[in-house]
């Protein structure tokens, strides 16, 4: 049996997880948990990837804080927001299994009891690349939300995933330059078997074009491997791959320093590889670290 270093007994899988969806109770929730707090953000239907992050939080901090709230602000007009899926009941029971201490599930009103707030943190040019150029707000909805949960919950430590590399970038800008007290960790991508990064949209995916989705991850491990031939070898291969499957819309396949500050054939020494591409409607991002040279 696990016997926790602190003298906390040993949990039945999370019997004493508590779930609170307003300010008051996460208040009054908050000022129970011992420290190290530790937060992880998510926005529902969770899979491996999340409970990957809860259980970096669990190893590291004494309480684990979960957030799951669908945020408005941070989807298109056009996008998923009306049929992101929403399982609180498989979320929280996903919650209870990795012995989180505390959820805060908060309702859109609770969040933004004045709609959409008109005083928003503003994401500066790297914001504006990548998937900000697709995807126009979005990082600003993102931060905007990220830094309200870490007012709201008050972590010593916060965990994201490396899935989102450019959010996580941001977010430790943001930490950075608003001077937040909060330390943030980056968690590696969790992995489905045939390497596709795992994610909640996978479930929009149809078994043909589940299938398809695995080429990403296929080109990035290939581009990864060229890294000894240089950065042009590194993008031509892992476009190759891609150019292969035609059923993969490619949107964007960037080589980029490790801030993403510089891109392109001229990045040298640890780089990442990012994509992002639509399969059957449905659009997916990957990354991957690489040597280059
Ligand atoms: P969501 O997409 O639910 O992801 C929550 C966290 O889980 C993020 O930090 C994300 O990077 C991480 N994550 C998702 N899939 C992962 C995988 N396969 N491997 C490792 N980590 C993974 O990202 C968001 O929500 C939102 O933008 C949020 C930060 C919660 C703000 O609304």
């Amino acid at each position: 049996m696990i016997t926790h270093e602190y003298g906390k007994q040993p949990r039945v899988n999370g019997a004493q997880t508590e779930v609170v969806s307003t300010r008051e109770a996460l208040r009054a929730a908050r000022r129970r948990l011992r420290s190290e707090v530790a937060v992880v953000m998510t926005m529902g239907a969770l899979h491996d990837g999340h409970a990957t992050l809860l259980r970096a939080a669990r190893e590291r901090a004494q309480s684990v804080i979960a957030t799951i709230f669908v945020n408005p602000m941070q989807f298109g007009p056009t996008e998923d927001f009306a049929k992101y899926p929403r399982p609180l009941d498989a979320d929280l029971e996903l919650c209870r299994h990795e012995d989180v201490d505390l959820v805060f599930a908060p309702s859109t009103e609770t969040m933004y009891p004045n709609g959409t707030p008109a005083v928003r943190v503003h994401p500066g040019p790297l914001g504006e690349i990548l998937e900000g150029a697709s995807r126009r707000g979005h990082f600003a909805g993102v931060l905007t939300v990220v830094l309200k949960l870490l007012h709201l919950t008050r972590p010593e430590v916060a965990f994201f995933g490396e899935k989102d590399f450019q959010q996580l970038a941001l977010i430790r800008a943001m930490v950075v330059d608003m001077d937040l007290p909060v330390e943030i960790v980056g968690v590696p991508i969790a992995r489905e078997p045939d390497g596709l990064a795992r994610s909640s949209r996978n479930q929009y995916l149809s078994p043909a074009d589940r299938e398809v989705a695995g080429t990403l991850s296929r080109a990035l491990m290939a581009g990864a491997e060229a890294g000894a031939s240089g950065a042009d070898a590194v993008l031509k291969t892992a476009s190759d791959v891609l150019a292969a499957q035609p059923a993969v819309e490619l949107d964007q396949l960037v080589l980029a320093d490790a801030s993403l500050r510089a891109f392109g054939p001229a990045v040298t020494g640890s780089a990442r590889l990012l994509v992002a591409a639509r399969v059957g409607g449905t659009r997916l991002i990957d990354n991957i670290a690489v040597e280059i040279g």
